[in-house]
């Protein structure tokens, strides 16, 4: 694994948006991998500031909430079109698991044959819960698991509920690539800031085991961790 540790978020986000244009424009056929919150809000302004135009076609989101309205504000998809799609007027298509061509019972079988056919992607943006969850790839996920309806953890609904206006209105339940989907990508850039994640990276790093999904990640040849912690 490589190793970026910078000063603040904001620097990760700043270099993490560097090193993201710089992959997806090396290989302009390949799709890429997108993901939601907070900390890839920041990327997505700083490809925004740096005037970015994605040279790509087909983009996948990590993941969804299980049943949302598209148009809602909470949905991950429509996140993405406000945060990736419009800033940077990207042309292409951001294929969302649980939406559109992908709704459905067969939806998460699709979404990871349409990743066969168009992949490999070439970047894949990552963050990490508090809980460990990568993507809602809650702990004591399978390291073999692929795209799936998932049941989130409490600590997951608890954090995220802050986003709902009507927490009644919360899924319990999401669509997510599995780990093993997210190894295919040929680089996988994580974005980790913030004391509250410390001990998520910390017991993933030194004490690996099925309660910490990220460790499924780290014999990846291409994963790059960008983190003002030390663990
Ligand atoms: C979202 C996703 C999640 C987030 C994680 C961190 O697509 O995959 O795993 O990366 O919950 O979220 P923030 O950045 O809001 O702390």
């Amino acid at each position: 694994m490589k190793i970026h540790r910078v000063k603040s978020a904001g620097q990760g986000q700043a270099l993490a948006a560097e090193l993201f244009a710089g992959i997806s424009d090396e290989s302009p056929d390949c799709p890429v991998g997108l993901a939601t919150g907070g900390t890839m809000s920041g990327v997505y302004s700083a490809l925004a500031t740096n005037g970015f135009r994605p040279k790509f076609s087909d983009a996948f989101a990590l993941d969804e909430y299980q049943g949302i309205s598209p148009a809602s504000e909470n949905s991950y998809g429509n996140e993405l079109t406000r945060k990736f799609t419009e800033p940077l007027n990207f042309q292409g298509k951001i294929h969302v698991p649980g939406q559109g061509d992908y709704a459905g019972e067969q939806g998460p079988e699709e979404f990871e044959q349409a990743i066969t056919k168009l992949g490999p992607l070439s970047v894949q943006l990552l963050g990490i819960g508090v809980n460990g969850h990568i993507a809602f790839n809650e702990p004591g996920s399978s390291f073999n698991s692929k795209t799936r309806v998932v049941k989130l953890h409490q600590e997951t609904i608890k954090s995220n509920l802050v986003y709902f206006d009507d927490p009644a209105s919360m899924p319990t339940k999401a669509v997510t690539q599995g780990l093993s989907t997210i190894k295919q990508a040929s680089k996988l850039l994580l974005l980790v800031f913030g004391e509250a994640k410390a001990f998520a990276l910390s017991k993933a790093i030194n004490n690996p085991d099925e309660s910490t999904p990220l460790a499924a990640l780290l014999d990846h040849p291409g994963l790059e961790l960008i983190t003002d912690l030390n663990y």
